[in-house]
């Protein structure tokens, strides 16, 4: 029997219902359920004073559009994510592994916005002022009038915003946040979502941007659950492989801009520096490439991307031979490799694959599909591509090397870092470069077996 008011909500999904199980019925997370009293039903907030009801004030399609009040930070990889500057009275999820660089991303953020002029504020729920304050100014940012703050209680929080009228405010992070109206504890679903529905109603109110900082949980999910997710009106992850210095800032979820877009930033002793080329940090152009290596000439959102896809095809010395893959989808490798071995006949199915794509960043374009099969196909066949040539085109399971989009991009991208051939789909216009147009993936790999095509 459950107990009277008792509730469970899963810490993953964030469903609840009136008795515990072991298995939440609703994600199918084990482990998750976790009482948490003093519960108002899922989605419900706490209750507003009742309005005067009105009707509805509908307007045509044709009416005016009123341009997006924006504040500019300056850091062009950063306002570019966002849609151009951080939207006025929107709040954004900036998620991302604890240790990524999500404060000193923001801190940097909210330094550039308040040297502009906008009224900025740090509130750190994680660190002291004077730990907070410290990290600014060995970054170079003592001098930047932004407003710091170190709290963790809600109520606190929207009355300080409340009186002071802020441009933008970063708070770092909204797992430390609580509100006294809930029993549950600091980081839970319920506090997290109490919180960000506060926090997002007073940015739409008092018209203040808010970037709510949120660690991602082991499942990869911010916040734990998806429950702020969608409360948001922007959702950007900060990913960075351990090891690498390169830090990617990628739209997930954006109401005021596109998704597809990224920012890129090299972490330093002094803070993330932005990277205006992208490519030229992803790609090796120095020394030979050797066998098992193909630049894939990638878009990555609204900029071109060039990067190393790297591939080593080895013999197995287990039963179950290894399939490892860095920076791209699995399912996709899979495919990959199923189509070159019954297209091309290449035999891979007892060797071990390894495929990783150099510099730690996540490749997830269909158009990588034949570089992936070009690396796959240099490695096993032993035969290096040539090292002035990138690759693009997307594989169907027919094995046939489909057109991709924005060619024209690829190619001047790839034609501005010194390369001259590309492997491609046939019948595409590759500008400057010198076009090996394949129809079907197994002629790619026949040419790649001949070794090079100049
Ligand atoms: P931080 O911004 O604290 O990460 P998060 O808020 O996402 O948890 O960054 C932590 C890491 O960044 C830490 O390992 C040290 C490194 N770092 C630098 O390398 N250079 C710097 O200038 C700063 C401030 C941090
Ligand atoms: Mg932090």
């Amino acid at each position: 029997m459950a107990r009277d008011g008792a509730t469970y909500v899963c810490q993953s999904c964030g469903a609840s219902q009136g008795r515990w199980s072991g298995q939440c019925p609703a994600c199918g997370t084990w482990n998750a359920m976790v009482e948490e009293s003093g519960l108002r039903p899922p989605g419900a907030l706490p209750a507003s004073r009742p309005s005067r009801t009105r009707g509805l004030d509908f307007q045509g399609l044709s009416g005016e559009i009123r341009a997006l009040p924006r504040i500019q930070t300056g850091i062009e990889e950063f306002d570019r994510v966002c849609g151009g500057g951080v939207a006025r009275g929107s709040a954004i999820l900036v998620g991302g592994d604890p240790g990524v660089g999500k404060s000193t991303l923001l801190m940097q953020a909210v330094a550039a916005a308040a040297t502009r002029g906008a009224n900025c504020a740090y509130i750190s729920g994680e660190e002291s002022v004077d730990q907070v304050r410290s990290r600014a100014q060995r970054m170079g940012l003592g001098a930047a009038p932004v407003q710091l703050a170190a709290e963790t209680s809600l109520r606190n929080v929207l009355d300080g915003l409340k009186r002071s009228k802020f441009d933008l405010v970063v708070i770092d992070s909204i797992q430390t946040l609580w509100s006294d109206a809930h029993d549950a504890a600091p980081g839970s679903v319920t506090q997290v979502r109490a919180a960000s529905a506060e926090l997002v109603r007073l940015a739409k109110k008092e018209g203040v941007a808010v970037i709510l900082v949120g660690h991602v949980t082991k499942e990869g999910a911010i916040a734990g659950p998806r429950v702020i997710e969608h409360l948001v009106d922007a959702v950007l992850t900060f990913e960075g492989e351990r090891g690498y210095p390169f830090r990617v800032l990628r739209g997930v979820k954006n109401r005021f801009g596109a998704t597809d877009e990224i920012g890129v930033f090299e972490m330093g002793d002094a803070g993330l520096r932005e990277v205006a080329n992208p490519s030229a940090l992803f790609l090796d152009t120095s020394g030979e490439r050797s066998a098992g290596a193909a630049v894939f000439a990638g878009i990555e959102g609204s900029r071109p991307v060039l990067v190393e896809f790297q591939a080593l095809v080895a013999p197995s010395a287990y039963g179950t031979p290894r399939r490892a893959v860095v920076g791209w989808d699995s399912g996709r490798l899979a495919m990959v490799l199923a189509v070159l071995e019954a297209r091309c006949g290449l035999s891979l199915g007892a060797r071990d694959v390894y495929l990783n794509v150099a510099g730690g960043l996540r490749i997830s374009e269909p158009a990588a599909d034949l570089a992936a099969a070009a690396a796959l196909a240099s490695s096993a066949l032993d035969v290096a591509l040539p090292q002035d040539c990138v690759v693009f085109g997307e594989i169907s399971l027919s094995g046939e090397i489909r057109a991709v989009s924005r060619t024209e991009a690829r190619v001047r991208e790839a034609a501005k870092l010194g390369f001259r051939q590309a492997l491609g789909p046939r019948d595409i216009d590759a500008g400057a470069l010198r076009l090996s147009g394949a129809a079907r993936l197994a002629d790619a790999v026949a040419r790649i077996g001949e070794g090079g095509w100049t």
